[in-house]
């Protein structure tokens, strides 16, 4: 096997499987940590927001007009050309199908046009690998793994060992997240600005559910929480419009019923797992909800608690980026892993192979 630390890997991946486009270039050479030499995103936000959701036809229309543009960009900012990459990686799914194909149909022509290897990743390996890329975290480790399409608690055992210990048998806690800031009317996309809003509010003024606490596994259920706010959001729009101090209230009873359900979901599977996890176990939370700092500060007290450390990436790779599909591509190609040209592009891909939900 071939590591990444003998011979050096320059890697550019692709990310469009939802509403953002991103390209990024990673490089990791002589033992040396990795490198980010490129790192663009173009949001989607303005094309979705005056529909309140992503609208998929548009999305893979938009990856469509702007992925090449932004594949120059990124090697310009890196001062490199397609000469000095050692690979081409893309989203191969899950996700919105249309951008998928967008950014897996480029990825193989750039591959074929320039003879290089081509390794498609999947997303949500994707987000299990970024702080491996950031912050060196060695294997293994648990991993919650909080999107908007996802909610997952996985033992990450090695690059391509998965298991999953629980998901949601719902919704994702970002879909809750936008859902409820939608029904009081904020901003797309709901979740920085429900956070935003939230620290005004009294986390005690609502008695919300705890879905799940306390069962004997580590799934969650979020869209009771999502129908109590949602009961409660109509009660007060009876009674006239909701203010500003009932959204910041709502906003913040609704964010610290999450931060409970998480913190005991993720205290079952750090039993589960620490035996298994070494002297130094370790959290890992990835996906796009890893950026809200209310849900950080209270997973670091979980971690405190339980004698693990918390492992985050940067605020600003916890969303969708190229760099997290650079990077997981990269560890592929170091490992002597490559896709063939005809790989599928897969709106549904679970990380673990054992389950399909
Ligand atoms: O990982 P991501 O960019 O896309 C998916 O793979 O789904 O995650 C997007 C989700 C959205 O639901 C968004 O509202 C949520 O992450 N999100 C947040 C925050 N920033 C993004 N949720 C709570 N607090 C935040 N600060
Ligand atoms: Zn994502």
């Amino acid at each position: 096997m071939t590591s990444a630390s003998d011979i050096g890997l320059t890697v550019l991946g692709i990310e469009t499987s939802c509403d953002e486009t991103a390209v990024a270039i990673v490089r990791q050479r002589d033992g040396d940590k990795p490198e980010l030499l490129a790192n663009e995103v173009l949001s989607q936000i303005d094309d979705h927001a005056p529909y309140g959701g992503v609208v998929p036809e548009i999305a893979a229309r938009s990856h469509l007009v702007h992925l090449d543009g932004l594949v120059t960009r990124a090697l310009h900012k890196a001062d490199l050309t397609f000469k000095d990459l050692n690979g081409i990686a893309a989203t191969a799914g899950p996700g919105l199908i249309g951008g998928v194909i967008v950014g897996l149909m480029t990825a193989k022509a750039i591959a074929l046009v320039h003879n290089l290897p081509f390794i498609g990743v999947n997303h949500l390996e994707g987000h299990a690998l970024t702080t491996r890329l950031t912050n060196q975290t060695p294997f293994p480790y648990l991993l919650l793994l909080v999107s908007g399409g996802h909610c997952q608690l996985l033992h990450v055992k090695a690059l391509g060992d998965y298991v999953r210990l629980g998901s949601t048998i719902d919704d994702a806690v970002g879909e809750a997240y936008d859902k409820t800031a939608k029904m009081m009317g904020l901003a797309y996309p709901g979740g920085p600005a429900l956070e935003a809003i939230a620290k005004k509010g009294d986390t005690s003024r609502f008695d919300l559910p705890r879905p799940l606490l306390n069962r004997k596994d580590c799934d969650f259920s979020f869209s009771g929480l999502k129908t109590a706010v949602r009961k409660h959001v109509l009660e007060l729009a009876h009674q006239g419009e909701l203010d500003n101090q009932d959204k910041a209230d709502i906003a913040a009873s609704f964010q610290a019923a999450v931060a409970d359900v998480l913190d005991n979901r993720v205290t079952r599977a750090m039993q589960w797992t620490k035996s298994e996890l070494g002297d130094h176990p370790q959290l890992v939370v990835a996906g796009g909800v890893a950026a809200n700092q209310a849900l950080r500060a209270r997973l670091t007290e979980t971690c405190r608690a339980n004698g693990f450390t918390l492992e985050v990436p940067p605020v600003g790779l916890c969303t969708d980026n190229g760099a997290m599909i650079a990077w997981a591509g990269l560890e592929h190609l170091a490992a002597g892993h490559t896709s063939p040209m005809d790989l599928e592009p897969r709106a549904r891909w679970p990380l673990d192979k054992s389950t399909t939900r």
